[in-house]
């Protein structure tokens, strides 16, 4: 395996990175303008339409140009077998970032409903356009906003979408590691997930989200059912990160 990619320290993009991990939390972008890149870069290479060749074009650049924070192929394979266990007809992400994980999980459940929260509206606009680039803008919808922003977001989902009692098929927990359990509580307070309703979080060893997986341990066998996924972060096999895949039992 080429070295660069096993060894994500050997990659300048990495260390920029690191750099950039304030701009991460603040306006949801590294901040050298890699996320606009990508969007160029799929518009360019990418055949429109080809949702396969759309996601394997997000992965070369993020191997080979500059790292990006999707979900990424090693832990995408995980969320690709949730989502068809799953089976949804409604799903949702928090955390859309340029678009990589909805378009998983629009491939994965080819006549779901695909929902993604997302708190910067770049990030919005550029997933937008990967989407259209890839033929599913007529079915996989970003809504700016936070599930923590006093409802607003919560009521646009219930208002303007298909967000009902029991109407969440899947759920995948991708953003702000902090807000892991505080969001799936007020998702759960809203009714919307069903039994048999799963939930995917990743990232829950690094950068880490201690909190949620405690609260999984302590709900293991009884609101919840969650198989720990060990696997590595993405775009490398050197350091390692844990996906949690969560069957709502209530
Ligand atoms: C790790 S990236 C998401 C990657 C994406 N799920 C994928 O696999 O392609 C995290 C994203 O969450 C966004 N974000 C951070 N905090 C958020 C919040 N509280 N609500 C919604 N989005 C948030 C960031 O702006 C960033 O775009």
């Amino acid at each position: 395996m080429d070295l660069r990619r096993r060894i994500p320290l050997l990659r300048w993009s990495v260390w920029r990175m690191a750099t950039g991990a304030r701009n991460i939390t603040r306006t949801g972008q590294i901040g050298d303008g890699r996320e606009a890149a990508v969007v160029d870069y799929v518009l360019k290479y990418a055949r429109a339409g080809d949702v396969d060749d759309v996601l394997a074009t997000i992965d070369k650049f993020a191997y080979e140009k500059s790292m990006l924070i999707n979900v990424g192929d090693e832990k995408g394979a995980i969320l690709d077998a949730a989502v068809r266990r799953a089976d949804p007809a409604v799903a949702l992400e928090l955390g859309t970032y340029v678009g990589y994980g909805a378009l998983r999980i629009a491939r994965a459940a080819p006549n779901a409903k695909v929902y993604s929260v997302e708190l910067a509206d770049a990030n919005a606009a550029n997933a937008r356009r990967i989407w259209a680039h890839a033929g599913v803008a007529d079915r996989v919808t970003c809504v700016v906003g936070t599930i923590s922003d006093g409802g607003r977001t919560l009521d646009a989902l219930a208002s303007d979408h298909e967000f009902s009692a029991g109407a969440l098929d899947f759920l995948f927990l991708d953003h702000d590691k902090d807000a892991y359990l505080a969001d799936l509580n007020s998702i759960l307070d809203r009714g919307w997930l069903h039994r048999g309703s799963i939930v995917v979080a990743d990232n829950v060893r690094v950068p880490g989200a201690p909190k949620y997986r405690a609260y999984m341990r302590d709900q293991q066998g009884k609101l919840f059912d969650t198989v720990e996924h060990k696997t590595h972060l993405e775009y490398q096999s050197l350091v390692g990160d844990l996906v949690l895949e969560s069957e709502y039992l209530g």
